[in-house]
């Protein structure tokens, strides 16, 4: 083999067309990776932040991320006669308006204002400053020492605000003045699978109960992760806990559905009807045939992990298909650029990705359930829970090939991934023997990160 010709590398430059042919600089470079906070997630786009219930009193906060940059998510005081309008839920940037300070240190709290530590700025819950020592000088004597110069407006000196949207309890914050309404910006092909299962029939946010979190630093370029949720192709091979157990397998009926960007998806699929409690239970030999992450002999001692039940809400009315009905045991929901939705049985979550860096990413779990559960449905749930995280049953493994990923990447910047199982094209389909989402993803970041702004 001729070892590659680099002198007409152009690092900024993706030389195909399409987005089947992923370069790998895409997750290698650092500039490229500063135009991306600055375009994706300072830019036009709504970044998650938490969970409406995580924030439940007056004065409870969390603190959370958009891009690199740390936020509050703050439950504000509210007047009752606004309470009807105004749910009270504020994002602030965690930076002292003063001298920069990350005055808050704590993950969650209560507080009735914030102090910064360095010179004991004071601001409002809803990022308002409140008073400053010394703003008016020091009096010695007839005389008065320093102070703030004329003209000085505590108004004009809160912390940084960011526009806030709740849908159905998921809170989100964008620093972006243009952005379209969140629903808007969701699209009309993903809400259905966000309001089935958090709206409840009466049209209001179903109650969430929170069950836990878990928080992992993964080595690898956050648009990974995207992918990896946007990627029917690898559970049924790599995941021996899914291929053995009948979780989820390339037979199954399946559905990848986009926004009309391409930036967000849903991968919709049913578990095949076999009693999944043993392993080869329902197993289609030209699916398991060869895959070698699939143990004909594996057991479980405890078989309370497969202990599924069906929930009524799993059944809606088929979006794609009005008048029939559709009932998915999976769905694995990515909102573009920091959000992952996942129904995987009876188990749910939210994952928030928050970059470190082209080469890193923090990966924050948040297990939830329904305040109507029973106490067995939220034990089910947290048994389930244990397929995922950074030691899940499952996702350990994502988090490994995603290392790997990276390591692969960052020896050879100028080759290139490919994405082309199922074509080269972008669109919807109905079996998920495919790579469509994937280069929905990246003609969408194309679009993004090579137009001038
Ligand atoms: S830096 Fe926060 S009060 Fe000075
Ligand atoms: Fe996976």
């Amino acid at each position: 083999m001729n070892a590659p010709d680099l002198s007409n590398h152009e690092p900024f430059r993706w030389q195909q067309r399409g987005s089947s042919r992923v370069p790998f600089w895409v997750y290698t470079d650092a500039q490229l990776y500063q135009q991306e906070l600055s375009k994706i997630f300072y830019g036009a786009h709504w970044c998650y932040v938490g969970l409406e219930v995580e924030i439940p009193n007056t004065g409870d906060y969390k603190l959370s991320h958009v891009g690199e940059r740390q936020v509050l998510m703050v439950r504000d005081r509210v007047a009752p006669k606004d309470r009807l309008l105004d749910n009270g839920i504020r994002v602030v940037e965690n930076r002292c308006a003063h001298r920069g300070v990350r005055f808050c240190q704590t993950q969650h709290g209560n507080a009735r204002s914030f102090v910064c530590p360095y010179h004991q700025w004071t601001y409002k819950l809803n990022g308002d400053l409140a008073g400053l020592p010394f703003k008016d000088g020091v009096k010695d004597g007839d005389a008065v020492n320093g102070g703030m110069p004329e003209g000085f407006d505590v108004k004009d000196h809160g912390l940084t605000k960011l526009r806030v949207e709740v849908l159905h309890g998921l809170v989100f914050a964008t620093f972006s003045e243009s952005v379209k309404p969140l629903a808007d910006y969701l699209g009309p092909s993903i809400m259905p699978w966000i309001n089935r299962i958090f709206k409840a029939p009466d049209g209001a946010a179903r109650k969430l109960t929170l069950l836990g979190y878990n928080r992992q630093r993964i080595p690898g370029n956050w648009k990974l992760m995207m992918e990896n949720i946007k990627d029917p192709y690898h559970p049924g091979l790599l995941h021996t806990w899914f291929v053995t157990f009948g979780l989820w397998r390339a037979d199954q009926k399946s559905r990848m559905v986009m926004d009309e960007h391409g930036r967000h998806a849903v991968m919709i699929s049913r578990r095949n009807e076999a009693d999944p409690g043993s392993a080869a239970a329902g197993v289609r030999q030209d699916v398991t045939e060869g895959v070698t992450s699939f143990k004909a002999n594996m057991a479980l001692h405890d078989d309370r992990l497969l202990d599924v039940v069906p929930e009524a809400w799993w059944k809606i009315d088929d979006p794609s298909n009005s008048g029939a009905d559709i009932t998915p045991t999976v769905t694995m929901i990515t909102l573009f650029p920091s959000l992952i939705i996942q129904q995987q049985v009876n188990s749910l979550s939210t994952r928030h990705i928050v970059p470190r860096g082209q080469g890193e990413f923090d990966f924050i779990w948040t297990h939830f359930g329904f305040a109507d559960d029973t106490p067995e449905m939220t034990q089910r749930r947290l048994r389930q829970a244990n397929l995922f995280g950074p030691a899940g049953f499952v996702s350990a493994d994502d988090g490994e090939v995603i290392e790997f990923s990276q390591s692969g990447f960052a020896s050879k910047p100028f080759h290139r991934a490919l994405v082309e199982l199922g074509g080269r094209e972008v669109g919807d389909t109905d079996h998920m023997v495919t790579e469509t989402l994937i280069r929905g993803m990246y003609r969408y970041w194309r679009e993004v990160m090579e137009t001038d702004t």
